[in-house]
């Protein structure tokens, strides 16, 4: 999965032979699972069409503040459009609009939309060898890098003026590739190794039968999918579940009872930087499972259990520079035991779950948490969707550490 996948990108397109280019562009962001908005010079229209954008983007191109054969006559929201993209990229950024941008000249929409923008903005430059050349063009690039935007340099190559020399736009392919690693290379938790266990475990009472708990695992799922998303190397533990999961970044290891968690997380646990350990535990085993089936008999049958190691506070007796974070699903004294339970093992944050709340705890889309951390704060969160919680508690985790 790419990056931007889920990104909103404007393309912002100046009149430059490398615009017929462009086409490709869209495609590649569309397929790499971004949204598309292109908003073009007027000149630019005589490179490309608009209709062939937004026929590859999905959406109408705006080049013009109004439409004047339309008899609505619509205004064109500039500041609507700078501020819907997570990411804009002028692309081929001419000499005339580099030097506009560098300017704070606003003669058409996609200067307006440029000016408007408070998103990241890359600049991929297209023109012939001696403009690239030209101090007043080095000056633009150098002013626009220095307001924050990121250059996209020229390659060299055949020019559309029989010249050969630096000034061609770098190709779709690789213009996607540089903005792919330079959005990964500045998430937040990029480099982070993080651990998270999820799902219910099964404790075998005989080959057939177990003692399990309608844990679904989705919590622990969505918080790796949300980790993984800002960038970090994310470490999955779990236990038998139908969640799924296909991230580039998350390294998933399926185990079914509580010793085999205790075992696969202590073989990880010393290379993290962040363990959050949301898996509902059993908290007891039957002392011995049969190795057969264990037959139906009119008598009364009594399974002696036993306690299963703590996977949570035997991390919390061993961290170093951990960042360790418990769960606690609590049902009465909610914020006293969840409290508790951040002390004795010893934890850096503690997510409490409370059955008394709709709508939270297990097998639900949704969950309502309070977030506790060592100065013993508590803070309370809204009823949400199992995926904005994950976020929630990732962004609560990155606050409190230097990610
Ligand atoms: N946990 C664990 N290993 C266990 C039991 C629990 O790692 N054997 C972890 C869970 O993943 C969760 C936290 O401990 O992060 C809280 O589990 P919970 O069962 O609520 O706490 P207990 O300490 O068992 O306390 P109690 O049963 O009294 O609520």
């Amino acid at each position: 999965m790419s990056v931007l996948s889920g990104k909103k990108i404007l393309l912002a397109i100046s009149a430059g032979i490398a615009a017929y280019k462009t086409a490709s562009l869209v495609r590649l962001f569309i397929k790499s699972g971004a949204e598309v908005k292109v908003v073009m010079t007027p000149a630019s229209k005589d490179f490309i069409t608009p209709l062939t954008l937004s026929t590859l983007s999905k959406n109408p191109v705006s080049s013009t503040f109004y439409d004047k054969e339309d008899e609505n006559e619509l205004w064109n929201n500039h500041v609507e459009l700078g501020l819907w993209a997570d990411l804009m990229l002028v692309a081929p950024a001419t000499a005339n609009t580099l030097s506009k941008m560098a300017n704070g000249t606003c003669d058409n929409l996609l200067l307006a939309t440029y000016l408007s923008a408070k998103c990241l903005v890359y600049f991929a430059p297209a023109m012939d060898l001696d403009m690239y050349q030209h101090p007043s063009t080095k000056t633009s690039i150098e002013k626009l890098q220095e307001f924050g935007n990121v250059l996209i340099p020229a390659t060299s190559g055949e020019l559309a003026s029989g010249l050969v020399g630096e000034g061609r736009m770098a190709e779709p392919a690789d213009i996607v590739a540089f903005i792919e690693n330079d959005v990964l290379s500045k998430l937040p938790l990029k480099g982070k190794k993080i651990l998270i266990t999820a799902g219910p475990t099964y404790e075998a009472i005989d080959p057939v039968r177990f003692i399990g708990n309608h844990s679904s695992g989705k919590m622990g799922f969505e918080i790796a999918k949300a980790a993984a998303n800002l960038g970090a190397e994310v470490q999955l533990i779990s236990g038998p579940t139908y969640q799924q999961i296909t991230h580039p970044l998350v390294r998933r290891v399926d185990v079914v009872s509580a010793q085999e968690m205790y075992e696969a997380v202590h073989k990880e646990f010393a290379n993290v930087d962040i363990a959050i350990l949301s898996a509902a535990v059993a908290d007891y085993k039957p002392k011995n499972s049969a190795s057969q089936k264990i037959k139906k008999k009119d008598a009364s049958l009594e399974i002696t259990l036993e306690p299963t190691k703590d996977i949570l506070a035997s991390l919390g007796n061993i961290k170093s520079k951990q960042f360790l974070v418990g769960f606690a699903l609590e049902t009465e004294n909610e914020i006293a035991n969840a409290t508790s339970k951040l002390k004795r093992k010893n934890l850096d944050m503690i997510v409490l779950n409370s059955l008394q709340d709709k709508g939270a705890g297990f097998a639900t889309n949704t969950n309502k948490i309070t977030i506790i951390d060592k100065t013993l704060n508590a803070a309370l969160f809204e009823l949400k969707s199992k995926e904005e919680v994950a976020k929630d508690i990732i962004h609560e985790i990155l606050k409190r550490t230097d990610a």
